[in-house]
């Protein structure tokens, strides 16, 4: 791959690029939507992503080019910039605004972006650019930054430049996943573990349910405001920071301070999530990957009920994994409201889960999913 940018990169900027980085994308085995209530998650870095060659140039010009997007620009360094409709560059020119504001570069970039994480498919190819810009910009100028400032900076052009009001899980992730490794994360504390992700006879099959993610981002956005309104009824009598300081058995003896219904459906799959994750880490470190699956499920039935971000799509895949003898556990991963699922699917039943899942979707949906098996890879890297 870096041979082939290499020459790419040569051929658009007639000279050639001088550093090379990669950066995954991710998927979360369990802990969903609790990221930003201060839980615990569990993911794990994917071996898609980003990859980003550069070279400096002398007219002081940060010049974006992708081999995914047609639109290229130049733009002048050291100027403030605001977010250009959605276009593919916001997310690095994001990062370029922010460390603009506390560091000096003074040197102009030209830059030649490339991803194979399927757009919109919630596996964060987001986060994989926003996280290799600002790892690239912090090891080609020196910058200084502490690796945990990384995901961190790029969490906040996501929130305030790019305006998803997401939690640090997927930064994290695609900044510290390690090859076969799952990171249980504390979203409130930031103190991590990396895990074995011994997956025995099973593997990790990614279904990308190629469903358009129209208004995702808005009703994201909406959750959160939820969970917030849920923190703001808690605290008319208990002090907390986080939803997830509370377990399920605590929260039973406050939540009637939660008047609207829906707001309460959100905190109750928030809390029971976040019990989920406890437990779920427990049993992949006993080896009991059975329990693991059905925690999955009980994740992805929240999801559904309670959480209300999963769709047809989805559920459909979930069905069907959850009526085929071959998979132990599936659940949709990420934010929802279409994007992807994930399963636990025997060895050597790939082809024969691939076809029957295809009928069955196809069936009911109208057009196919994507199947992909996924190793576990490293997480933001020089190459
Ligand atoms: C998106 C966000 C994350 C997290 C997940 C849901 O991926 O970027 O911060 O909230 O949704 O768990």
């Amino acid at each position: 791959m870096k041979a082939e940018l290499t020459q790419k990169f040569s051929e658009k900027y007639t000279h050639e690029a001088t550093a090379s980085y990669f950066t995954p994308g991710r998927v979360n085995l369990i802990g969903e939507h609790i990221d930003y209530n201060g839980g615990l998650v569990m993911p794990c870095a994917v071996t898609l992503g980003t990859w980003l060659l550069i070279a400096p140039n002398n007219d002081k010009m940060l010049r974006f080019n992708s081999l995914n997007f047609e639109e290229e620009v130049a733009m002048e360094l050291n100027k403030q910039y605001t977010k250009t409709g959605s276009e593919w560059y916001n997310y690095p020119l994001g990062v370029f605004n922010e460390l603009l504001k506390d560091h000096e570069i003074s040197t102009g970039l030209d830059m030649l972006f490339f991803g194979n994480i399927p757009i919109g498919s919630g596996l964060s190819s987001s986060a994989s650019i926003e996280v290799i810009m600002a790892y690239a910009l912090n090891d080609y100028f020196n910058l200084g930054l502490e690796r945990i400032q990384i995901p961190l900076l790029a969490q906040k052009v996501e929130n305030e430049f790019i305006g998803v009001n997401c939690g640090i899980m997927d930064q994290f992730a695609v900044a510290f996943g390690e090859a076969n490794k799952a990171i249980v994360l504390n979203c409130d504390t930031l103190k991590y573990k990396i895990v074995d992700c011994e997956l025995g006879d099973y593997n990790l099959a990614i279904i990308n349910t190629n469903k358009p993610r129209k208004l995702a981002e808005s009703k994201y956005n909406e959750r959160v405001a939820e969970c917030k309104k849920a923190l703001a009824d808690l605290n008319k009598e208990i002090k907390l920071n986080n939803l997830c300081e509370l377990n399920y058995e605590k929260f039973t003896l406050h939540k009637h301070l939660i008047e609207d219904e829906t707001v309460l459906k959100r905190a109750t799959h928030v809390i029971k999530e976040n019990d989920r994750v406890n437990l779920a880490a427990k049993a992949l470190n006993d080896g009991g990957l059975e329990d693991f699956g059905r925690l999955m499920y009980a994740s992805h039935q929240s999801l559904k009920d309670l959480y209300e971000v999963t769709g047809l799509e989805l559920d459909t895949v979930v069905d069907f994994c959850r009526d085929y003898d071959h998979v132990i556990g599936a659940r949709m991963t990420g934010a929802g409201f279409g994007g992807c699922a994930i399963a636990l699917l025997k060895k050597g039943k790939e082809e024969e889960f691939a076809k029957e899942l295809t009928d069955y979707y196809v069936e009911r949906v109208g057009y196919p999913a994507a199947i992909y098996l996924s190793e576990i890879g490293n997480g933001a890297s020089a190459i």
